[in-house]
């Protein structure tokens, strides 16, 4: 550990944009990183100890989930573990009261804890970050593309395909995200399994998919980049009508009344809203200049849909350096921080 007492790292969570289910089999997609973040804190103490969220019994790691076991065996298996550190993890800002809004939480505080565990090793190489954040953190889940994980570690907008191909792309100016949550949580490995079993028995509806969502993903970031937002628009659209009929076709939920309420309330003012990753409840979204953000912001909000304050964070996975001086005050009960001076 460094002479300060207690370090912070943190790592944003995701929405995918397009190409979700795609990207499972290697098709590109675009994810964007959102300024909800995973922080970890960590502080040497005479053994390892890791506690689920500020306030929870420390446990040792043996005892902690798979997520979090999986990350300590993968960073020791790359550089041994450094002196023992008790470590707190926060994730609040990826639910609400209802629920989980499927953010990528899981991914983020796995790149969050391998980004804290190799920088107290001395390592700091992003692409070491990927690597065995990506590894610990399918090892846990028993799959999955990796895309929350390319969008925790390296923040922004990427467009991304497994295994290697990682684009940045630009956000034309006077684009903006807007979210909103559909009312329930759901489960994306329940419903990868369930597409996966369909195109078991139907690999021509597998490679049609696959052919179709990668002309979406690949004409939003062509469109994003080029500033063209009809094009994005149009992709969007083309998009969101293919998972409509992935779901009925694989009988997986994919569409659910809470999400076709949010992308019909945005196709009235003439918005392109999409569901954002497995479907089955969660999020969607919408990438649009800003004119037209605020006004599906706007309708949603008049329909009393729970539209969500976030934003694209350009920022992956990082040390917490400024927030230091935050710590002082020993009785600050100050939200977030509350937890720091207990
Ligand atoms: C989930 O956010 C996106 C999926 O493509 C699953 C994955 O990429 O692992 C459905």
């Amino acid at each position: 550990m460094s002479e300060r007492r207690r370090r912070i790292f943190s790592a944003p969570g995701k929405l995918v944009v397009a190409g979700e289910y795609g990207v499972v089999e290697g098709k590109p997609a675009v994810v964007v990183a959102v300024d909800r973040r995973a922080r970890i804190f960590v502080e040497a103490a005479q053994t390892w100890s890791f506690a689920a969220g500020p306030g929870a019994t420390p446990v040792a790691i043996s005892e902690a989930s798979s997520f979090v076991r999986a990350c300590f065996e993968r960073v020791e298996a790359v550089c041994g573990l450094p002196g023992p550190c008790a470590v707190t993890a926060d994730t609040r800002a990826f639910a609400g009261a209802g629920g989980k809004y499927g953010l990528g939480s899981s991914a983020a505080v796995s790149v969050a804890l391998v980004t804290a565990l190799l920088a107290l090793c001395g390592r700091r190489e992003r692409d070491l970050v990927f690597q065995v954040a990506l590894a610990a953190h399918q090892q846990a889940q028993g799959g999955g593309s990796g895309i929350d994980v390319a969008a925790s570690v390296v923040g922004g907008a990427l467009l991304y395909a497994p295994p290697a191909r990682l684009e940045l792309v630009p956000i034309p100016p006077g684009g903006e995200l807007v979210v909103a949550w559909s009312g329930a949580s759901a489960s994306t490995q329940d419903l990868v399994s369930a597409v996966a079993s369909f195109w078991r028995d139907r690999p021509d509806r597998r490679v049609a998919f696959l052919s179709q969502s990668e002309g979406c993903a690949e004409a939003v970031a062509s469109g994003l980049r080029a500033g063209r937002w009809e094009e994005v628009a149009a992709a969007l659209r083309s998009n969101q009508l293919l998972l409509v009929e992935l779901g009925a076709e694989a009988e997986a939920g994919i569409d659910t009344p809470g999400l076709r309420r949010l992308v019909e309330a945005a196709a009235r003012v003439h918005g392109a809203a999409k569901i954002s990753g497995a479907g089955g409840g969660d999020c969607a979204l919408s990438l649009a200049p800003v004119e037209v953000a605020r006004r599906i912001r706007q309708e949603w909000s008049a329909q009393g849909l729970a539209v969500l304050d976030l934003a694209i964070d350009p920022r992956g996975a990082a040390e917490e350096l400024g927030a230091e001086p935050d710590l002082a005050p020993a009785t600050s009960t100050r939200g977030d921080r509350m937890y720091l001076t207990d």
